[in-house]
Order: structure tokens, then sequence, then C-alpha cells
């Protein structure tokens, strides 16, 4: 049942050119720039007059809701909040009925997530949810929401359902925008019609996993790790970060890029290996001084570049490709070779990948 694979997340992994498809399956229809989510469509007054969306989540997913934090605010400029929901929980928060609250959870059993849904219940806000598991608690409480479609999700760490979660949170968004008017249609067009493109792009850039078993190699015998991005790709650095933690046991952390001088880099030496998410043109040179701060203090960097970016290439100790893509999509492409690395590191560390320590593959508990 691991189709070949020795071990589920890796076959899940590779699963992804067709588990982003599947997300989108019957719902764009791309010559009339037409997004048909069930459950927008139902709520429709509701999700145009809102004056918020808080997203509520835990782990993966609530790093799922940092980049719809992203494209909701971007591209349907709706103001949006992203809360752990252990904490939301727990915080009296503010929740007004013109409030959406986004729950996000893989499982759709999670225990914080589900109270957080119960309190914002309580204050009339409109519930939504993305699941992947048809029929689970999250999925039945909701008013509305959408299913990612990716399948049953067996490693605990969360890799198809990731990029299933960012695939819905694009189609809300950018369903949100063309209704609202709040992106030009060439914009609009240019963005589906890339989405579209995406399968293909994931597909060919999971051929370069011999250089990615290689750079695994180079890093594996570290104690700590530091990850950075910015912009749309900072929760991509946070996500890579939490991989390497939960399948390999090497403290990780994720860092938006220019944070690093207030803290961070006073950890940086020869030991410290630095992943870098650096293929966002907007913030292309901002990144590129960001590296050279590491270089000139001997940390180790990895980056993840656009495909053929011989300046970023030259200035790094490893460079993993990635193909070109338009930026709010970008997170679909540069998380994969960061799960990949995982995978390889703590494979090279003798772990058990698919069922890490201490971890279970749903927190029914609080
Ligand atoms: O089922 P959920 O999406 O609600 O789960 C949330 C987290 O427990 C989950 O994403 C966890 O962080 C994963 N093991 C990460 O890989």
């Amino acid at each position: 049942e691991k189709g070949g694979f020795d071990h589920y997340m890796l076959k899940e992994i590779y699963q992804q050119p067709k588990t982003i498809a599947d997300a989108m399956r019957g719902r764009i229809n791309a010559k009339q720039g037409i997004i048909t989510l069930g459950g927008i469509n139902e709520f429709e007054n509701r999700f145009l007059n809102a004056d918020r969306i808080i997203i509520a989540a835990c782990g993966t997913s609530w790093i799922a809701g940092l980049i719809g934090e992203h494209l909701f605010e971007d591209l349907a400029r709706i103001p949006t909040e992203v809360e752990y929901a252990s904490e939301f929980r727990y915080r009296n928060p503010i929740i007004k009925n013109n409030d959406i609250v986004l729950a996000i959870s893989q499982s759709g059993e999670t225990a914080d997530t589900i109270a957080a849904l119960e309190l914002a219940r309580d204050r009339d806000a409109l519930l939504y949810g993305i699941c992947n598991v048809v029929g689970s608690s999250i999925a039945r409480m909701t008013d509305a929401g959408s299913y990612i479609h990716a399948g049953p999700e067996i490693g605990v760490a969360s890799t198809k359902a990731f990029t299933g979660q960012l695939v819905l949170l694009t189609l809300m968004a950018l369903q949100l925008a063309r209704k609202k008017g709040t992106i030009s249609s060439s914009y609009f067009f240019q963005l589906l019609n890339e989405l579209e493109n995406i399968p293909a792009k994931v597909e060919s850039l999971l051929q370069n996993d011999a250089k990615i078993k290689y750079v695994a190699q180079e890093i594996k015998d570290a104690n700590n790790a530091l990850y950075l991005g910015r912009g749309y790709n900072f929760p991509v650095a946070l996500e890579g970060a939490l991989k390497l933690k939960e399948i390999s046991y090497i403290h990780a952390e994720g860092y938006p890029a220019a944070e690093m001088k207030h803290g961070p880099i006073a950890l940086i030496d020869e030991n410290m290996p630095v992943i870098v998410v650096a293929s966002n043109d907007s913030t292309r040179e901002k990144v590129i001084s960001n590296i050279q701060e590491v270089k000139a203090r001997k940390g180790k960097v990895i980056a993840i570049i656009k495909e053929g970016d011989q300046a970023i290439e030259k200035l790094v100790d490893y460079a993993i490709e990635i193909p070109d893509t338009e930026e709010p999509l970008s997170p679909l492409l540069s998380v994969i070779p960061l799960q990949l690395l995982a995978y390889h590191i703590a494979i090279l560390r003798d772990c058990n990948v698919d069922q890490p320590r201490n971890l279970a593959k749903s927190v029914t508990v609080e």
C-alpha cells in the first residue's frame, strides 16, 4: 500500500502533483474565469460583507493559515488574522457576527481547533472548514466548508494535506477577489492559468530529488538549523523547520529573513546550516543581502532558487532549483524540496519518519 515507496511520507510527497490537481478538480472554469466553491456560494453575502477572516488551526495547518492571510489580504483585501487555536480559545478574543472563522484541519478532529470553533459559534460568527477527512467533526460542525480531497494521509508529518490546504485557500481568495473586483481581470486569469500549471511544475521539481539527497548528506549531523524566508515564503520557512524537527529531531527554527539580525544571527557559525527560500522576485535583492550576512559569518547556506538564478547559486553552498511561478502560488512549489530534505535527513539519521516519537497523527486531547 506504500505503492513502491519505502515510507508513506515519501509516497505522499510524490503524490502531490495529483493531490494538488484533485484539490482544484471541478472547481475551476478557466475559460469563463469562474471558481466555484459550494460553501462560498452558499454564504456569498456573508463572505462579501465580512469585516474579517479569523483563521484558527494548529501545527502545519496553522502555517497554511499564515499563507492564507497573505492570499486573503493581498488578493481579496479582507483583513485576516491567524490564531493558534489553543491560544484563541482561552484568551477571550473579540469575535463579531460579521466575522468568518475559518478552521483548517487535515484530520478535522483536533481538539483545540474544535474548541475554537465552539467559541466562535457562541459569538455568531460564520464557521467555515477546510478539512481532508470527510465527515470529520470539524466538517460536521461548520456552517460550510471545502474538502481538499487529498486521500488518506498516513505519515504523521503532514505534506500533501498542506499543499491541498494551500490550493483551497488560493481558490477561496481568488473567488472572493473576482467577486469583489479587488484584482484586475488579467491578473485573475494569469493566476488561474498558472494554478493549473502547478501540478506539472511539481512533477518537474520532484526530479531534483537526487540533489536534495546529496544536500541532506552534507547537513545530517547538524544539531541546529535555521530556515529563512520572506513574504509568501516566510511561512514556508516555518514549515520546513517544523518538518525537520518532527522527523529528524534536529532543532530547527523558521524566521522571517530580515529578523535574523535581531537575534538569531548570533547563532551563526560554520556549524549552522541556513536554509533560505530565495525564489521570490519581489524580495530577491533583500534575500541576497541576508545570504551575504550569513556567508560573512561562515554559515552554510542552502538556497531554494528559481531555475537559472545563477547569481544566487554562486553565492551559496548548495542551490536547489524550482520552476518559476506567480508569487502567491510559490509556496506550493518551494515547500516540496523542504519536505524532501527533512525526509532524507531523517532517513540518514535512522529515524522512524512515518511515526516519529511522541507524536500522534491527530491530536484529539488538548
Ligand atoms: O489534523 P490537523 O490539521 O488539525 O492537525 C494539526 C497538527 O497537529 C498537525 O499539522 C501537525 O503539526 C503535523 N504533525 C505537522 O506535520
